[in-house]
């Protein structure tokens, strides 16, 4: 028979190795490796049993769409592409203490509430805190079941038991596989528990929640390994003062990227519907270097405010520091201001911040970071009634977005009189008007940064 063998695995990545490396070769994180022990299966003679048969595409009987639960909390449905679907295994993931336990533990209640079978499985808390925490989430559900347990097998014996529609594990990292050495949360306990339970979803048409932690670096037995298995990703991204936001980075049943954005309360996370007002709220009255942009995420427009800061360097290297926005993108922007529009930075230290905490990769929110880098360079104030959409192409030329109607409603909503976008957005150059919002078209940086009337 085989013997046990140690091999490293990287917890970030799940990188293996025969021996114990500094860096990762799969992630380049620093001194992740941790050594486990793998304990080769018995190889035993195994027959077909002829479980799963092919089928015609034809022959398939297709659920109806409203075979989605609803959680009953609108922003989570959205994230999750419409609500629950069917047999799905959905990793909710963010760093301690930020929210996701009262998330799960609120769409538990509610589920409960409108008649579902739901089972809250807890390896990290006891059942009288975790009643104490849906008293103060103003439960009422008595009937939602709890179940404190850690062992992977036991959990499969109670799901098969009482053969709940929606599971919740929180977390997976407190759970394990008794025939693998290694404590809970490692990579190889981590994976083989959350395979586990994939597994169970997919045969008996559960859905499971998975809860996962990660640290702010992402590192610990990351649910980064987990995003290749399960159906949908979410991950908990901001946090403003008190407000959070989810995001989906993966869907296999819905668009990915859509958010969410709650407020945490002390009675729980409450669904903040207008998420504009929220960003822009924190906007003081207009100050240098700050622009306005609409960036869509998922399937809705969001007004956000730009921050940037130009000052003169004490230093031999200017910085350029950005926070919710790509370095590259920054450094092409700045490019594009160098060049096209006689704006210098060469003596400036540069810092762009997306107000508000929220990650934006949109590149419609081009143009706003150039009005706003070129109004902290000039000290000059820009109009706050005024939204700036457009993604900047390397001649300096500003092009046309996607969804610009739906852009242009959401900056009108929200109470502001112009835009600028490029005219290439509007067919046969009908560019709509209307008495509430002025809509002005530029082709390039030059013409928009060259004072003009209007
Ligand atoms: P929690 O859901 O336990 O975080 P996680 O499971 O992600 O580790 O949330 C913990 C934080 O939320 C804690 O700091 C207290 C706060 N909180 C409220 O502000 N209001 C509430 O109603 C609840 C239940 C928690
Ligand atoms: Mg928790």
């Amino acid at each position: 028979m085989k013997k046990a063998k140690a091999v490293y695995i990287c917890q970030s990545c799940g990188y293996e190795s025969g021996k114990w490396l500094g860096k990762c070769p799969g992630c380049d994180e620093w001194n992740t490796f941790a050594e486990e022990i793998i304990t080769p299966r018995k190889k035993t003679e195994r027959k077909s049993t002829a479980k799963s048969a092919p089928v015609s595409l034809g022959d398939i009987s297709m659920k109806e769409k409203s075979e989605r639960t609803t959680t009953g909390i609108a922003e989570l449905d959205r994230v999750l592409g419409g609500g629950i679907f069917p047999a799905s295994v959905a990793l909710l993931a963010g760093e301690p203490g930020i929210g996701k336990s009262t998330l799960m533990l609120q769409m538990a209640l509610k589920l409960n509430r409108n008649g579902r079978n739901v089972l809250y499985i807890s390896g990290e808390e006891s059942p009288p805190q975790i009643k104490n925490r849906a008293q103060r989430l103003g439960a009422g559900a008595d009937q939602l079941l709890l179940l404190a347990e850690t062992d992977v097998e036991e959990i499969l014996f109670h799901l098969k038991q009482s053969q709940p529609e929606i599971v919740i594990i929180d977390s997976i990292q407190s759970i394990y596989y008794s025939e693998l050495s290694g404590a809970p949360g490692n990579v190889s306990q981590v994976r083989e528990c959350a395979a586990k339970l994939f597994q169970y979803a997919k045969e008996n048409g559960c859905s499971i929640f998975l809860v996962g932690h990660v640290t702010k670096e992402g590192a610990v037995a990351g649910p980064k390994i987990l995003e290749h298995l399960v159906d949908v990703v979410v991950y908990f991204e901001g946090n403003i003062q008190q407000h959070r936001i989810i995001r989906s980075l993966k869907n296999r049943f819905g668009p990915a990227n859509e958010i969410g954005v709650f407020e945490m309360l002390s009675d729980g996370l409450k669904e903040v519907s207008d998420p504009s007002k929220l960003f822009l709220n924190q906007r003081e009255d207009s100050t240098v270097g700050s622009s306005i942009a609409c960036s869509y995420e998922g399937s809705r427009p969001f007004l956000v405010e730009i921050q940037a800061l130009v000052s003169r360097s004490n230093y031999g290297t200017p910085q350029r520091t950005v926070s919710g926005f790509d370095y590259r993108r920054l450094a092409l922007i700045l490019a594009v201001l160098e060049k096209h529009a006689k704006q210098n930075f060469g003596i400036y230290d540069v810092f762009v911040k997306i107000a508000g905490g929220l990650r934006i990769d949109d590149p419609a929110i081009d143009l706003a970071v150039a009005a706003a880098l070129y109004s902290s360079r000039q000290d000059q104030l820009l109009r706050n009634d005024t939204v700036y959409i457009g993604e900047l192409g390397l001649g300096g030329e500003i092009r046309p977005v996607s969804f610009v109607d739906k852009r242009l409603q959401e900056a009108q909503k929200m109470g502001f009189k112009q835009v600028y976008l490029s005219g290439r957005n509007f067919k046969d150059s009908a560019i709509p008007q209307n008495q509430y919002l002025k809509i002005l078209t530029r082709s390039s940086i030059q013409e928009l940064l060259a004072p003009r009337k209007n």
